[in-house]
């Protein structure tokens, strides 16, 4: 049985995408056993009441340092034997320090092409506004491995999402998720559950 951990800090749609793959059979042999969030009005945390998943708040005010905000976290993972943290819609930055026994167990779900529009500062609606701005017209969703360089560490599942003319940033984010975001987490946790995903420096290779 595979113990997830789920950190969030909003509206929880991929958590409930996850949740539902795993409910489905999709996800095999997977329970997500806790969600942290770091902002406690998050609807995510609704969302895990309603699946009868425990709950924490643990808020980065609450702490003197972020390193001892990484440590609270890694500490509060280590407790519940989490083997897989996935980080959906988490909206703080993790330091080294909360990857020392994580090598390689934490995923995160990001609304661009990775390396478009990525890194310190693009985050949510942000990526939208600026894939817009650009006039791009394609965007997309990358699922990889964190590593403490923001949105740098190994991908794992890519899809691509056509930009529509007359878009503004609440309909592209919307279909983002629908077409990939909701898509392809599910599908980067079931391999990783099977045990197909395997990491060689920057690469991922999907052993099916
Ligand atoms: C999602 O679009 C996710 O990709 C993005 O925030 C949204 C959270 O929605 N994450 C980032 O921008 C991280 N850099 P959700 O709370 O409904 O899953």
């Amino acid at each position: 049985m595979l113990r997830i951990g789920v950190l969030v800090s909003g509206g929880g749609t991929n958590l409930q995408a996850i949740i539902d793959g795993i409910e489905s059979g999709y996800i095999p042999d997977s329970r997500v056993e806790l969600v942290i969030s770091n902002k406690k009005n998050a609807y995510a945390l609704t969302r895990a009441d309603e699946a009868n998943i425990e709950t924490a708040i643990i808020g980065r005010k609450q702490f003197a340092s972020s390193q001892a905000f990484d440590e609270a976290l890694a500490d509060r993972l280590k407790a519940a034997n989490i083997d897989l943290v996935l980080l959906a819609g988490f909206m703080a930055i993790l330091g080294p320090d909360f990857f020392k026994d994580l090598k390689n167990k934490v995923m995160n779900v990001h609304p661009a092409l990775i390396p478009a529009f990525s890194g310190p500062g693009f985050y949510g609606l942000k990526v939208h506004e600026s894939v817009l701005a650009a006039g791009c017209k394609v965007t997309g969703a990358s699922v990889h491995f964190v590593t403490p360089e923001v949105d740098a560490g190994p991908l794992i599942l890519q899809q691509a999402v056509e930009v529509k003319q007359g878009d503004d940033p609440e309909i592209l984010q919307r279909r983002v998720m629908e077409e990939a975001e909701w898509k392809i987490y599910p599908e980067a946790i079931r391999l990783f559950a099977l045990g197909l995903l395997e990491v060689r420096g920057q690469h991922v290779y999907i052993n099916n």
